[in-house]
C-alpha cells in the first residue's frame, strides 16, 4: 500500500513536471545586476513557499551549464566552476550561489531556474559587470554610510588638525572615470566662513570650526559613490573620504511584476489543485466501491447480533 501511495506521489510530481514546469507557464523573476568580484553572490530567491525539487544555473548565451542543487542527489557543478561555486540555502527555497576566485572570464548572464511544488517553476536571470571600481584606482573610504532612497542623510568631514585649515572643498569622486566634480568650497575670511556652491543636489554648510556636512533630501541612486573633502591647512592638503551606498526601495514596477507572479503562480496552483481533486475523487468512488461490497455480509451478521440482543433485552417483559 506504501509503495503504491509512492509511486502515485512520483507520478503526480512526474505530471506536474511536464505540464508546468516544461510548458510556457514560467515566472520570471526580474534581473538583476552584479559586479565582478570575489565571493559575489548570484541571488535567486524565491519568494514561494513549497519544496524545492531543483535548482539549475547556466551562463547564456549559449546555455552552458555552471551548477546544478537537487536537495535528494546534492550538487553537481561544471569543471570550470568546481570548487568555485556554493549554493547558498539560506531558505528552503533558495537557489542562490556564490562565485569565488572569480576572472574576466565570469562576466555575462546568468540563467537560474528553480523547480518548486507545488507552484512551478521560477526563473531570474543575473548580470555580472565588469568592476565599476578599478583596483588600481580604488580608495578606501574613512567613512561608510548607508541610505535607503527617498531618505535624508547628512554627510559630514572634519578632520582632527593641528595647524588653522584656511580651505574646505567637497567634491564627488567617479572612481570609474578617475574624474571629480566639485560641490562646494569653504574659505575662512576675516570676517568669517564664505561658502560657494557649485553643484550640489544637497545643503551645503560650513561650521565657523570649517566642518563641513552636506544635507542631502530625498536621496536617489545616483547619490550613492565617494565624496572626499580636501582640508587646506598650512602643513598642506589633508582628506577625508565617505562613501555613500544607497539601497534601493521596492519600486511600482517590481511590485506589479511580483504581483504577476503571484498570481500566474495562483492559477497554476488552481490547476494542480483540481488535478489532485479529480485524482482524490477517482480514487474514493472507487474504494467507497470496495467498501460496499466487502461491507454487505458484515453488515448483514451485525443486524443479526443485534436483533438477538433485542430479543434478549425485551424478554423479562415478555
Ligand atoms: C582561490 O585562489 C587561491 C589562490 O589563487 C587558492 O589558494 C584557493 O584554493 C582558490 N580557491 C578556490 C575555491 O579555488
Ligand atoms: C584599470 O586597471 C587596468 C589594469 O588592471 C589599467 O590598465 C587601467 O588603466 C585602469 N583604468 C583606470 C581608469 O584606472
Ligand atoms: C526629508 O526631508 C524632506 C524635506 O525636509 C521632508 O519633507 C521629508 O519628509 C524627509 N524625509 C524623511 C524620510 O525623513
Ligand atoms: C545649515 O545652516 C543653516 C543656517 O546657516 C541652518 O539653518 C541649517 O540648519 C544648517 N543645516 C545643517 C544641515 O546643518
Ligand atoms: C583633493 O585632493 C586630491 C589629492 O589628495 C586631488 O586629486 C583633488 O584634485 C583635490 N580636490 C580639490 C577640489 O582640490
Amino acid at each position: 500500500m506504501v509503495a503504491v501511495q509512492k509511486d502515485y506521489w512520483y507520478f503526480l510530481v512526474l505530471m506536474m513536471q511536464l505540464c508546468f514546469l516544461k510548458g510556457s507557464v514560467q515566472m520570471k523573476a526580474r534581473e538583476s545586476k552584479v559586479k565582478l568580484q570575489d565571493g559575489m553572490i548570484l541571488d535567486c530567491l524565491c519568494p514561494w513557499t513549497g519544496q524545492l525539487i531543483m535548482v539549475s544555473w547556466t551562463k547564456k548565451p549559449l546555455s552552458q551549464p555552471v551548477a546544478v542543487y537537487h536537495p535528494q542527489y546534492g550538487t553537481n557543478f561544471e569543471s570550470t566552476y568546481d570548487g568555485r561555486v556554493e549554493f547558498l540555502k539560506t531558505t528552503a527555497m533558495d537557489g542562490s550561489i556564490a562565485i569565488m576566485n572569480v576572472t574576466e572570464g565570469d562576466i555575462g548572464q546568468y540563467h537560474c531556474s528553480l523547480q518548486s511544488y507545488p507552484q512551478g517553476s521560477w526563473t531570474k536571470d543575473t548580470f555580472v559587470e565588469k568592476a565599476a571600481i578599478n583596483t588600481t584606482f580604488s580608495i578606501q573610504p574613512d567613512t561608510k554610510l548607508v541610505a535607503a532612497e527617498n531618505d535624508n542623510l547628512t554627510i559630514t568631514c572634519d578632520l582632527v588638525h593641528n595647524g588653522d585649515i584656511y580651505k574646505v572643498s567637497i567634491e564627488k569622486v567617479d572612481a570609474e572615470m578617475g574624474t571629480s566634480t566639485i560641490i562646494a568650497t569653504c574659505q575662512m575670511l576675516q570676517d568669517g566662513v564664505e561658502l560657494s556652491e557649485f553643484n550640489s543636489r544637497g545643503q551645503v554648510n560650513c561650521s565657523d570650526a570649517m566642518e563641513v556636512s552636506l544635507h542631502l533630501t530625498n536621496i536617489i541612486q545616483e547619490d550613492g559613490g565617494l565624496y572626499r573633502c580636501n582640508f587646506s591647512t598650512d602643513t598642506g592638503v589633508q582628506s577625508t573620504t565617505v562613501l555613500l551606498t544607497t539601497l534601493p526601495v521596492q519600486d511600482f514596477r517590481s511590485l506589479h511584476h511580483m504581483l504577476y507572479v503571484y498570481i500566474g503562480g495562483g492559477l497554476v496552483g488552481v490547476a494542480l489543485l483540481m488535478i489532485l481533486l479529480l485524482t482524490w475523487l477517482n480514487r474514493m468512488k472507487r474504494k467507497r466501491e470496495d467498501y460496499r461490497i466487502k461491507l454487505h455480509p458484515a453488515k448483514r451478521q451485525k443486524e443479526n447480533i443485534l436483533d438477538d440482543m433485542g430479543k434478549w433485552k425485551y424478554q423479562p417483559h415478555e
